[in-house]
């Protein structure tokens, strides 16, 4: 994610695209930058990494002035955190400039086609692409331009342009979002609803395939063919800190429902267009090693866990998860011949880094499944797959975790299809449900209802049990620790075929047990379990897929997710217990977002 702000109209463009952009830093930090059209008709830029306090330190010492302009605080995903990388990127004439947020899936093949046509790029970024395609379009009518050159452009992004000659922004939205600000004689648009909320109320939320021409007398909407559409304002009656969260109640509950968008750039870019492939962008060498060891911590671990199942069935090597506060003590056998995952949202959790650097002290090729660009792991780690999950403020993991998983589908496609173990036909087929996948997660979502009155019932109890069974007893480890991390409730969870060695013990009619019973091979024995534990007087709670009469007969409540391959499911799975675990602690009148005793990064022993 990144932030956007763009002003056109009667008051100095910099000062409302630094505070809007100050509104929208929990969007993005790694760099800044901002582009003023100034009287003379010429575009002024500045750019700086770090947090926007740089960026607007120097300002103060060389402002720009000019009523147009735009701005741009940065998530990086290609290109590092850098002066140069950081937007806005300007035409070689310095006359076009190119603020976006998102991916361009076909960068490279543009980047090249656009070099051999004589463009010379000076920065690693997709975005680049952006402003030359622009440029070679452009005859004098920047709107054509720009139509021109989305239809070249794949992926999932939001843009805005500005050119020298033109006292005019054109806005584009291609999934990532774009709010445009309705004023008197000026008009604005940014990423989010709190940058614009200090001058205007009144605001279109633009849908994909939307452009916006804004003028400081008004604002136009068509489709990228110029067709005239008509979008009714609405009027914003949040505060400023209800507006970043989006109009949620608490970040957690934003960032559950930003799961879908996430999903789609997690995987943006990476699925072959011949749908039997995946592609990463890693130096290792899938052949050169014979097993795959995974360590991370928390919530991340229990992605890895889904990793060790999906790298095992597609990639047919053998996979050790660890926590990285025991790997890192152990010293584990580990040798050239082994891979090293680590995984981490933050890249600072202490643990894992000191994990990464055991393996590479042991001659381990290392890998970061990673969201932070920029942080420790990503500057030691061999190689990285970032995951484009955007700044994750609520404490507790939610979509940093969808996206974790994400990647490790990606990855056990990779491997096996490098490997030759996983078939063109079994790729094919899960990477068209991956492409369904933020559809099926958005279904997912649906199920809040009724995971809000299963926490309203029992939001008073003392203790939960979560069972889960194959690639899904991750995805009840997971559960267990949302609910317990956010709501203080005891929860634990075992692997389904499990409780009945000891575990059953506490079953009575006291604690619930939420069962995962989603359509899978040992559905029938996961059946027998939930029924030993309703023969216990047990409360099971059971999560079921669309379409599964059967388990009501077997449940004192059912949670439903889509149905989709058993491969996948750890991904819908998960999105229920996310629910049930907010809706809980919301219930309780607790902090969601920061829990007590807890850090969103524990950068400590
Ligand atoms: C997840 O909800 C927790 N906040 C915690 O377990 C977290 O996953 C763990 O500390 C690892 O953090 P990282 O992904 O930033 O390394």
């Amino acid at each position: 994610m990144c932030g956007i702000v763009g002003y056109v109209g009667h008051r100095q463009a910099a000062e409302v695209i630094l505070d809007g952009l100050k509104r929208l830093e929990y969007r993005g930090y790694d760099s800044a930058g901002l582009v003023i059209s100034d009287s003379e008709r010429v575009l002024n830029v500045m750019k700086r990494a770090g947090k926007l306090k740089v960026l607007s330190d120097a300002f103060r010492t060389q402002p720009l002035t000019g009523t147009l302009g735009l701005g741009h605080t940065r998530w990086a995903t290609h290109g590092k955190p850098n002066d140069i990388n950081a937007h806005p990127h300007l035409s070689e004439d310095g006359k076009l400039a190119v603020i976006h947020n998102g991916i361009i899936e076909n960068y490279l093949p543009l980047r090249a086609r656009l070099s051999a046509e004589g463009h010379t790029f000076a920065s690693e970024t997709d975005t680049e692409v952006l402003v030359h395609l622009i440029e070679a379009h452009y005859q004098g009518d920047l709107v054509a331009a720009v139509q021109a050159a989305l239809r070249e452009v794949h992926g999932a992004y939001a843009i805005v342009v500005s050119h020298a000659d033109h006292e005019l922004i054109v806005a584009a939205r291609a999934t990532s979002p774009l709010v445009i600000g309705l004023g008197q004689g000026e008009n604005f648009v940014a990423s989010d609803v709190p940058a614009l909320l200090p001058y205007t109320r009144e605001v279109i939320f633009l849908r994909d395939g939307d452009m916006a021409l804004l003028a400081k007398d008004g604002v136009t909407v068509t489709d990228f063919g110029g067709v005239v559409l008509r979008r009714d304002s609405a009027i914003i009656d949040w505060d400023a800190e209800a507006a970043e969260k989006g109009g949620y109640p608490h970040y957690m509950l934003k960032e559950i429902f930003e799961q879908p968008v996430v999903l789609q750039n997690t995987l943006g870019g990476r699925l072959a267009a011949n749908g039997t492939d995946v592609t990463l962008e890693l130096s290792l060498d899938p052949a050169s090693f014979n097993r795959v060891v995974i360590t991370a911590a928390g919530t991340a671990y229990y992605s890895g866990l889904v990793g060790e199942y999906l790298i095992e069935k597609l990639a047919r090597l053998p996979v050790e998860v660890e926590v990285a506060s025991e790997f890192r003590y152990r010293e584990p056998v580990i040798d050239s011949r082994t891979l090293v995952v680590v995984v981490s949202q933050s890249g600072e959790t202490i643990d894992t880094l000191e994990a990464l650097r055991e393996a590479k002290r042991q001659g381990a090729h290392t890998l970061a499944i990673l969201n932070a660009k920029g942080s420790s792991i990503s500057r030691e780690a061999d190689d990285v797959l970032y995951i484009h999950a955007g700044p994750e403020i609520g404490v507790a993991s939610t979509k940093a975790y969808m996206a974790m998983l994400a990647a490790f589908e990606l990855l056990a496609i990779w491997l096996g299809r490098a490997r030759g173990t996983l078939s063109a036909a079994l790729a094919a087929e899960l990477i068209a449900e991956l492409r369904h996948t933020p559809a099926l997660v958005e279904a997912a979502l649906k199920a809040r209802e009724q995971v809000a009155a299963i926490a309203e019932a029992f939001k008073g109890k003392s203790d939960y049990l979560f069972l889960g069974r194959g690639v899904n007893f991750p995805t009840a480890l997971e559960g267990a620790l949302k609910l317990k991390e956010i709501s203080y409730i005891h929860a634990e969870a075992y692997a389904t075929g499990e409780m009945k060695h000891g575990p059953i013990a506490l079953i009575d009619d006291d604690m619930p047990v939420v069962a995962i019973a989603t359509a899978s091979a040992l559905y029938d024995k996961t059946v027998s379990n939930i029924q030993e534990v309703r023969a216990r007087d047990g409360i099971v709670i059971a999560l079921a897929s669309e379409g599964d009469e059967a388990i009501k007969a077997h449940a004192d409540y059912v949670i439903t997710a889509p149905r989709t391959m058993e491969l996948i499911s750890p991904m819908v799975n998960v999105v229920p217990l996310q629910l049930l675990a907010y809706e809980t602690a919301a219930r309780l009148g607790l902090d969601v977002d920061q829990p007590r005793n807890l850090a969103k990064s524990v950068t400590v022993e």
